[in-house]
């Protein structure tokens, strides 16, 4: 028992040391714990019940964060034992999720999958072990026949499919977004393992298109140890009509973008205690039009931040896009302390990174103190003598005599 925790304390916190997307070889080793000094490893440990973490990219598109989930993944699993190729397999059926909306993209990342397998067991395409990475699909698009015998008037896969066909209804104008029913999943599977020999002219439909379906489904419907992603970025003046009346009756406080609906979404998505780590624009962080989406998020215990600013990508020029990489464990620890390193004078990707290394411009910030700033921006690099001035009785006063002046009509 004690070693079950200790694993899945020593795989969560992948993100805790550092910030949330480190690169390079120097982050991989230090941004996970190693297991405490003591244990022994030996055999007999593969044989317990180890249980490590379940992760998912939502957004993955080419698979490139998956892969870098992999490389760490291995160096866990060897920690505790494990062969590489042994670990390989393991992670490929229990550990990596991923999704995108776009097909091409899973495409990419089913093979980015299956590739970096391969780096670490040569024999792995003989496997037969499928990664769990899917473009998702809409019910709308299902074969009725192939439905009726998969059902095979069963009434609990009847229910199950039902619930599943309504919530994936337009599916792909939504993407990850979409909040999935938990059904009854092993009912699911146990039919299919059960028409895999069968011969009917729709079982290859049932096995080709409802398969990944479900599948889909259960990576939509499932809870996380953790989810790290870069999500999409689209004001709502971008959305489709169906998209924009989705997210204004489900994501009422993060509606304006569809990455802070991400944001919201990544927390559904993971267990109590579980991690999100992102990378966004930053300006969830100040904007008055996030102010209820902070109050939300900074409910939970805002564990680290590296504050990219303006040309933290090369590629993208300029100073458009403004991001910041965190990550949030969902857990409120009193007094909480998070570390928050301020990257935005570099003006290069190497620049940032150069800084981030050097431990340079690293702030300890008690986030309970944001909500004593009006609108309770993420100022995490303001002294604790501000702090003190706006918690202070004499602002209140001072800030409640405000009132309007000569105004004309
Ligand atoms: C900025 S890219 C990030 C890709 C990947 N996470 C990475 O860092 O390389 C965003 C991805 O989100 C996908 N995407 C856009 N809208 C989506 C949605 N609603 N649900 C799931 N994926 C979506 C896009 O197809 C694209 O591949």
């Amino acid at each position: 028992m004690t070693i079950l925790t200790t694993v899945r304390g020593s795989a969560s916190p992948l993100f805790a040391n550092q910030g949330a997307l480190g690169c390079g070889d120097e982050s991989l080793r230090i941004c996970y714990f190693k297991p405490s000094r003591g244990i022994v490893l030996h055999e007999a440990m593969k044989r317990l019940c180890i249980q490590f973490d379940v992760l998912i990219d939502p957004c993955m598109g080419s698979g490139h964060i998956l892969c870098y989930l992999f490389d760490v993944l291995i160096k866990v699993y060897e920690d505790y034992g494990y062969s590489a190729r042994d670990a390989a397999s393991s992670i490929v059926e229990n550990n990596l999720w991923g999704l995108d909306i776009d097909e091409r993209a899973a495409q990419l990342a089913y093979f980015a999958v299956m590739m970096t397998a391969r780096k670490y067991d040569r024999r792995f395409f003989r496997r037969g072990i499928q990664p769990h990475v899917y473009a998702i699909p809409e019910s709308n698009e299902l074969n009725p026949d192939a439905l009726a015998y998969f059902i095979n008037g069963n009434p609990k896969l009847q229910e199950a499919m039902d619930t599943l066909i309504t919530d994936l209804h337009d599916a792909k104008e939504y993407g990850s977004i979409l909040n999935v029913t938990q059904v009854d999943i092993p009912a699911l599977y146990a039919r299919f393992d059960e028409i895999r020999n069968d011969v009917n002219l729709w079982r290859d439909a049932a096995l080709n298109q409802l398969l990944p379906f479900v599948q889909c489904a259960q990576a939509l419907a499932q809870k996380y140890h953790v989810v790290v992603t870069n999500p999409p970025y689209m004001g709502s003046s971008g959305m489709g009509p169906k998209l924009s009346a989705y997210v204004k009756k489900n994501y009422k406080d993060s509606k304006s973008d569809l990455f802070a609906v991400f944001m919201e979404r990544c927390g559904e998505m993971i267990t109590d205690d579980g991690y999100q780590a992102m990378i966004t624009q930053h300006a969830w962080m100040f904007l008055s039009s996030f102010e209820k989406l902070r109050g939300k998020l900074l409910s939970h215990d805002l564990i680290n931040m590296a504050h990219l600013g303006a040309r933290a990508f090369d590629e993208i020029g300029g100073e458009v896009v403004q991001t910041t990489s965190f990550v949030l464990r969902k857990s409120s620890v009193e007094g909480y302390k998070g570390t928050y390193c301020r990257l935005i004078e570099p003006t290069s990707q190497q620049g940032k990174e150069d800084m981030f290394l050097a431990g340079e411009n690293r702030y300890v910030a008690d986030q309970s103190n944001f909500s004593k700033i009006p609108g309770s921006p993420v100022a995490y690099w303001v002294s604790d003598a501000v702090i003190k001035t706006f918690d202070s009785p004499q602002i209140m006063d001072y800030s409640s005599k405000v009132c309007k002046g000569v105004f004309t009509v």
